[in-house]
């Protein structure tokens, strides 16, 4: 729902796949989802390294550094959780409008929260990704010391342990972190991107 009245949409004069062209690649906003501790943020900033260091421009939005800033007003309740991804669709739309590789890395655990975001997006922008990891695995590995908070007492709704998650049911990928290495995810995942065109520049129209 928009708020503000009299507002008029302004089109620029540069257009998107103008924009594709100079960056010889394709806008599109890979969405990570998965428990914390799954692997979203290190596939997320190790995909973006090799796309960088091959010459292409990728950025990531994190879940951690977007609460500090963005969304420092937002907790962890359900709808504090729903304005989150919701900001971050928005952010991401944008970012995939300039011509970026998008990664977004949340734990984004309401599933019509991210079909929120994939139907805001024109078709083939949107990439749902699915790190998938139980929560016995992220709990084994606990690299923020949160699950065992949590177990604790001492973080109240926390997803996998005292808040749910919803496994995506469509998700155009899905890489499993317990049986792949680092090195595997980001392979397949930029595999993905190359096989589907986002690492070319649209023809000339
Ligand atoms: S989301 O659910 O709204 O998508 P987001 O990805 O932004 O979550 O933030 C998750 C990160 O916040 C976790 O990786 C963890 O470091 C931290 N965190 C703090 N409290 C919680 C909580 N109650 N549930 C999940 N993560 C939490």
């Amino acid at each position: 729902m928009t708020k503000s009245k009299n507002i008029t949409w302004h089109v620029g004069d540069v257009s998107r796949a103008e924009r594709e062209r100079l960056l010889g690649q394709r806008g599109v906003t890979v969405w990570l989802t998965g428990l914390s501790g799954s692997g979203k943020s290190t596939i997320a900033v190790a995909a973006e390294k090799k796309l960088v260091e091959a010459g292409r421009t990728a950025y990531v939005l994190d879940g951690d550094n977007v609460r500090h800033g963005l969304n420092s007003n937002l907790g962890f309740s359900p709808d504090d959780r729903s304005e989150n991804i919701r900001r971050v669709g928005e952010v991401a739309k944008l970012f995939t409008d300039a011509g970026m590789i998008v990664f977004t890395s949340f734990i984004s655990p309401y599933r019509a929260d991210r079909d929120r975001v994939r139907e805001a997006m024109n078709d083939g922008d949107f990439v749902e990704l699915y790190v998938e990891a139980d929560v016995e695995t992220c709990e084994g590995r606990d690299v923020k010391g949160l699950y065992a908070k949590a177990r604790a007492g001492e973080i109240p709704e926390f997803t996998g342990i005292s808040a749910p998650y919803e496994a995506p049911e469509r998700a155009e990928l899905v890489l499993d972190t317990r049986s792949q290495s680092v090195e595997e995810s980001v392979a397949h995942l930029l595999g993905y991107l190359e096989e589907n065109g986002y690492l070319s520049p649209p023809a000339e129209g």
